[in-house]
């Protein structure tokens, strides 16, 4: 049986992986940001995961404005990343897990998610950069601890599906996690946002108001965030801060009682506001009682 573990959600910002090749974990720039993920590393030496569900964007590297589905989910025995341009190292390759994967998508598509299947799918620095902070010794080595399966949400291109459709993708993932009869320990991951803008009139743009309130809302009420069309996301967070569609899902995929158990909230990391998240995903009272 699959046991649900938690649920981390954290930002995606390119830069972070140029502070950790610079090793700048100290510097006073980045540490309120690093810091955050002390606590992180700890609950992960406790919670083991043997396998990472990642909702995360794709930025151009699998996927371009030519050919860019609306949700996709990877199907690969093994996932590389490529040089985005960013300058940052590239990342070593992570495992998949394909009968898990296969798994997923008969539920999702059973579901009425019409998901685009990626049998070879590469990952960019929405999924590599997560990965990095929180598993630092496995970035250096190459010796993930976990194995992943992708699930790529355009955030990109509109027309966006609407945040209550990714927080649904989330619950659909959920539940067929809950009927994959091998024993697995599973953590669910949503990066990106919080609140950014990268181009136009308002590039800069960020709203500390409207990230406390999705952070507060997440564990208890995620649909009251879920009320919120994606114009006004846009509005609220920011043209790049409807990354939050990526945290909607990862939250609908926590089935059980779920309980936040850390916060870091920085601003700025690069151009965005900085936020990573712990919850966990504790079994609910009825069920224990029967
Ligand atoms: C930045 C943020 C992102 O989400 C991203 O994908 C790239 C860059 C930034 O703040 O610089
Ligand atoms: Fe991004």
């Amino acid at each position: 049986m699959v046991e649900i573990v938690g649920g981390i959600a954290t930002t995606h910002v390119p830069s972070i992986g140029k502070a950790i090749a610079e090793n700048k974990h100290n510097d006073p720039y980045w540490k309120p940001f690093f810091a955050g993920f002390d606590y992180v590393h700890r609950w992960l030496a406790d919670a083991r995961p043997d396998v990472a569900v990642v909702f995360y964007n794709d930025h151009g590297l699998n996927f371009f404005l030519d050919k860019l589905p609306t949700f996709a989910i990877g199907a690969a025995k093994e996932y590389r990343n490529e040089d985005e341009g960013w300058g940052i190292p590239v990342s070593h390759a992570i495992a998949g897990d394909p009968a898990l994967s296969w798994h997923l998508i008969n539920g999702l598509i059973a579901d009425g998610f019409d998901m685009t299947v990626c049998q070879e799918m590469l990952v960019d620095h929405a999924v590599t950069i997560p990965l990095a902070l929180m598993w630092p010794a496995a970035a250096q080595s190459g010796a993930w601890p976990v194995k992943i399966v992708p699930v790529e949400i355009n955030t990109v291109q509109h027309p966006l599906p609407s945040v209550a459709r990714c927080l649904d993708l989330g619950r659909s993932i959920g539940r067929a996690l809950e009927t994959y009869p091998q024993d697995l320990r599973v953590v669910v991951i949503g990066t990106g946002g919080l609140s950014h803008q990268l181009d136009g009139e308002r590039a800069g743009f960020i709203n500390k108001d409207f990230d406390r309130m999705c952070m507060d809302e997440l564990a208890k009420a995620p649909e009251t965030i879920a009320r919120y069309s994606i114009h006004d996301l846009v509005e609220q967070a920011g043209a790049q801060g409807v990354e939050l569609l990526n945290w909607m899902a990862m939250r609908g995929a926590l089935t059980g009682a779920v309980v936040e158990v850390h916060r870091n909230y920085h601003i700025p990391v690069s151009n965005t506001a900085g936020a990573t998240m712990v919850f966990e995903n504790r079994p609910r009272p009825n069920l224990k009682a029967a």
